[in-house]
């Protein structure tokens, strides 16, 4: 038997974890930020990292932080070998099943509070010792967030692209105009949008997909809407429609009690309802965790 080549000893898992996140960022206190270590601790295991290899990695020089040819070849190695990593712990972690894992759920406003929850219930009635956690976010955070590994997967509509990220369709919404029951267009037919333009519209907040789909459908028709109030919540926009605040744009699934009881009236207006799909997202990776992928299949089953 031949002995290995000649190492001052074992290089670690966490050095090669730092040393890529130094050598992705190019910069030590980015990557500490990112791995939440001090700057000095990524420093130390850089420079034991690299004692035990017997070359330098980074290029100090200067402000910039550069890759040396060693330190390229490693990355692309430790990148591998990570990666690799990986995937055994998540091998592991499916032979052990669902029942002692996690599920971190993420979704938008609309969906994460009148869909999302229910479908939760129902699959952590199936598997009762599975920790079951709901962030809701918009559709950015939640983006950033399935891709930090913050969470295990997303629920939003109309996701932006990207190599990293898998995609599926979950389920189809609908954003309707509503009034008040006593409103004066309620029950008229065939409105178009430019006959609400000197109605006061109530509209969400910043980042919310209900309200691009809105301004979206607004620029396409040529319209000014006259923007009343900004809301953070479905539930206020709802309470301020009803308490004659003006009008809104709310998805149906946000509705249905307030629809049913007459409370508020769906107006028929050109271009709506506004058809939008919600998606599920989480990292395109080969194996997933037992729980999530146990988790997606019970969306698309419920659909
Ligand atoms: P929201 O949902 O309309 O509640 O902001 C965002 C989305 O997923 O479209």
């Amino acid at each position: 038997m031949t002995d290995g080549p000649k190492v001052e000893r074992q290089v670690t898992f966490n050095e090669l974890r730092t040393f890529v996140a130094v050598a992705t960022q190019l910069s030590f206190s980015v990557a500490a930020q990112d791995l939440g270590l001090t700057q000095p601790s990524v420093s130390y295991q850089v420079k034991e990292l690299e004692s035990a290899l017997g070359v330098a990695l980074l290029d100090r020089a200067g402000k910039r932080v550069t890759l040396t040819e060693a330190g390229r070849v490693l990355h692309d190695y430790a990148r591998r070998i990570l990666n690799l990593l990986d995937e055994a712990t998540l091998a592991m972690e499916r032979l052990r099943g669902m029942e002692r894992g996690t599920l971190r759920v993420g979704a938008s406003t609309t969906v994460g509070i009148y869909v999302i929850p229910a479908a939760l219930g129902a699959f952590k009635r199936l598997h009762p010792d599975l920790a079951v956690s709901l962030k809701i976010g918009n559709r950015q955070q939640l983006a950033e967030q399935v891709l930090s590994g913050a969470i295990d997967l997303a629920v939003y509509s109309d996701p932006a692209r990207d190599p990293e990220l898998a995609v599926s369709p979950f389920m189809d919404d609908e954003l309707v105009l509503v009034v008040p029951a006593d409103h004066a267009l309620a029950g008229r037919h065939r409105l178009r949008l430019a006959d609400l333009q000197t109605e006061s519209f109530l509209t969400r907040e910043l980042g919310s997909g209900t309200r691009e789909a809105v301004e979206a459908l607004a620029r396409s028709a040529g319209v000014q809407l006259a923007v009343a109030m900004e809301l953070g919540s479905n539930s206020a926009i709802k309470q301020a429609v009803k308490g004659g605040l003006g009008v809104a744009v709310i998805s149906r699934h946000a509705l249905s009690l307030e629809l049913a009881r007459g409370d508020l009236v769906e107006l028929d207006v050109a271009g709506f309802p506004i058809r939008r799909q919600w998606s599920i997202v989480h990292l395109r990776r080969r194996l997933l965790p037992a729980a999530v992928e146990g988790f997606v299949e019970h969306l698309r089953a419920g659909t």
